[in-house]
């Protein structure tokens, strides 16, 4: 395990008065989560995203609080220094104030959060406002926001337009004085993710496909590694292609079992021979 010290809210924000970028990927399973602890990496997010790149769903929506909990869990087992984002699934926080603050806090209390995220402008801003004051710190997610793709018209660019932009700048304003300490912008153009990050005061803000200027990036695991088979987002970068590497393994071992080349014999486990001879008495017996 690694030797660093438990990544808190005041480190985060060290980070951003000393103009350092923060680190943050998405992570669903115990053993990314603990390479991802050993890389260094400072935040990590529980994302929803698990509905499409583990469970194999169209959407993010038919995720619940159920399966959001089970992967939290076994990432901070992986990962008990990173700071702990637990994403808010479909209809855990849009029904009410006092269902977001009950299913926040399954997020602490379950699952060791650090805080957690949810979508949405200031139509959220009673939400963050009311876990907040339960004192769980909260993000907001502006942009495009996967659980509205539907009313969104599809996965594109969010504030191309002057007035689009201007609504994702005043909701950011919303945001932080609803008290979000972060603001994740998802497919916002560079230039308006730059005005964003100027104005925040009391928050920092996080960039998904938003350009370089935010103070910290995300990306979705998955699209770095080319582990989700479905498409890869112009934003994401493939830093090394894993699925290609599986995908050979995979590939070799259906050959070798098939050609009989594989068990050899460091692969199995023999009993001695006195054993065997007495098994095989005691089997005629
Ligand atoms: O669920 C998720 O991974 C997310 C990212 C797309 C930001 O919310």
């Amino acid at each position: 395990m690694s030797e660093r010290k438990k990544i808190n809210l005041p480190h985060l924000f060290k980070k951003v008065a000393d103009t350092e970028p923060i680190t943050w990927l998405t992570c669903y399973d115990y053993p990314t989560a603990y390479l991802q602890e050993q890389a260094g990496v400072e935040m990590i997010l529980v994302g929803d995203s698990l509905g499409m790149t583990m469970l194999g769903y169209e959407t993010t929506l038919p995720v619940t609080m159920e399966d959001m909990i089970r992967h939290t869990q076994a990432v901070r087992r992986g990962a008990p220094t990173a700071f702990l984002v637990g994403d808010m699934p479909y209809m855990s926080y849009q029904p009410s104030v006092e269902t977001a603050i009950r299913n926040a806090g399954r997020f602490m209390a379950e699952a060791a959060c650090d805080a957690v995220k949810l979508e949405g402008g200031r139509e959220m801003a009673d939400r963050i406002h009311g876990i907040v004051s339960s004192g769980i710190p909260t993000i907001g997610h502006l942009g495009l926001t996967p659980q509205s793709v539907s009313a969104l018209g599809g996965y594109r660019v969010q504030g191309k337009g002057a007035l689009q932009a201007k609504k994702i700048i005043e909701d950011a304003k919303a945001l932080e004085e609803a008290g979000a300490f972060a603001i994740l912008l998802e497919m916002v153009p560079d230039r308006v993710c730059k005005l964003i990050t100027e104005k925040a005061k009391n928050c920092f803000i996080m960039s998904l496909g938003s350009g370089p200027h935010a103070h910290g990036q995300l990306l979705i695991y998955h699209d770095m590694f080319g582990l989700y088979p479905r498409f890869k987002p112009r934003m994401a970068k493939v830093f090394g292609d894993a699925g290609r590497v599986i995908l050979e393994g995979l590939l070799g071992y259906v050959s070798e079992v098939t050609q009989r080349q594989f068990p050899q014999p460091e692969n199995w486990f023999g009993i001695p021979d006195r054993e065997y001879e007495e098994l095989l008495q005691l089997l005629e017996d």
